[in-house]
């Protein structure tokens, strides 16, 4: 996801600092990039010279202090709350104290994320992209209980500026969108689990019934079977209600290692990927 924001953000004339503290992520984010540009080239949807320039816009950098005078941050770490607690604190005393500190996160809580900081919690916002970010029209954006409206118009403006359309919704568990679309993507494993249909019929008579760009399987796969599993558990705790709970065939794959697109198998199988 960072590696798309990033991206995006380049190709909107907006300077990005791609930080990672594993120097190979930073190795497939660039990869991602040039690739991602020179296809667009090849389909002559943008010039070299413009392609060279957002690609000159994004510096890859292991370290907050690199990107020190950034107006903007947009944190899109792993999906834990301790690991993303960590990283507010660092980048609350990295970056200037007005920058508007963003987290990318699905269903975490945008006022526990920013509890930790004090009077900086009114900088603090959730700025939800959506996979592949390039492509995808959507920024949800959640105010935390402590977030400033000078804090929500900026980001706001930010996602125009990106060419996105921003989307504001409270500060709840799973938003709005994945409140939605986690039960279901549940409900098509329960589907499955009870021999309603093979999973390839499942996705088709979603794909086709609802006109549906991918079937909730085949976007499982996509999104992250561990992924989903997680944001379930998210909405389960918070929420409070057994709808949300992982379906056992989806915490069965979890426990397999069959994760989707990223491990090569997860519903499917993706041999070439
Ligand atoms: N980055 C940049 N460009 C990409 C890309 C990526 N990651 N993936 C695909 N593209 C480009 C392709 O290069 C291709 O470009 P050209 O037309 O120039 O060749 C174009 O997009 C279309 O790609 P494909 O032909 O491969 O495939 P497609 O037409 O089936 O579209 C899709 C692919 C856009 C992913 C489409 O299937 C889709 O919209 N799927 C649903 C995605 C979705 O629901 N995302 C939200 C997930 S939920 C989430 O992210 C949030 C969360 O909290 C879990």
């Amino acid at each position: 996801m960072g590696s798309g924001i990033a991206l995006t953000a380049a190709q909107s004339g907006i300077r990005a600092f791609q930080i990672d503290v594993n120097t190979a992520a930073l190795e497939k984010a660039k990869a991602y990039h040039q690739k991602t540009l020179a296809r667009a080239v090849e389909k002559q949807k943008i010039t070299e010279p413009d392609a060279a320039a957002a690609l000159a816009r994004i510096s890859y950098c292991t370290a907050m202090a690199d990107a020190k005078d950034a107006d903007w941050v947009v944190e899109a770490a792993t999906e834990q709350v301790d690991v993303k607690k960590k990283i507010f604190l660092a980048m609350q005393s990295a970056f200037k104290s007005d920058a508007v500190l963003a987290t990318n996160t699905s269903s975490i809580s945008i006022t526990d994320l920013a509890s930790a900081l004090g009077a900086d919690a009114s900088r603090v916002i959730g700025m939800h992209f959506f996979n592949p970010v390039p492509l995808m029209k959507l920024v949800e954006v959640i105010k935390g209980i402590a977030t400033s409206e000078e804090t929500t118009a900026r980001t706001m403006q930010l996602a125009r500026d990106l060419g996105k359309t921003p989307v504001a919704a409270n500060d709840r568990a799973g938003f709005v969108s994945n409140r939605v679309l986690m039960p279901m993507i549940n409900e098509a494993f329960y589907a499955w689990m009870e021999g309603v249909a093979k999973p390839e019929d499942i996705d088709q008579i979603m794909l086709l019934g609802c006109n549906f760009p991918m079937g909730p399987l085949r976007l499982a796969d996509f999104i992250g079977l561990d992924v989903c599993h997680d944001i379930m558990m998210v909405l389960h705790k918070e929420l409070g209600q057994p709808k949300f709970f992982p379906c056992p065939l989806l915490r069965q794959l979890v426990q397999a290692g069959r994760l989707g697109d990223k491990t090569k198998r997860g519903v499917y199988e993706y041999p070439s990927k």
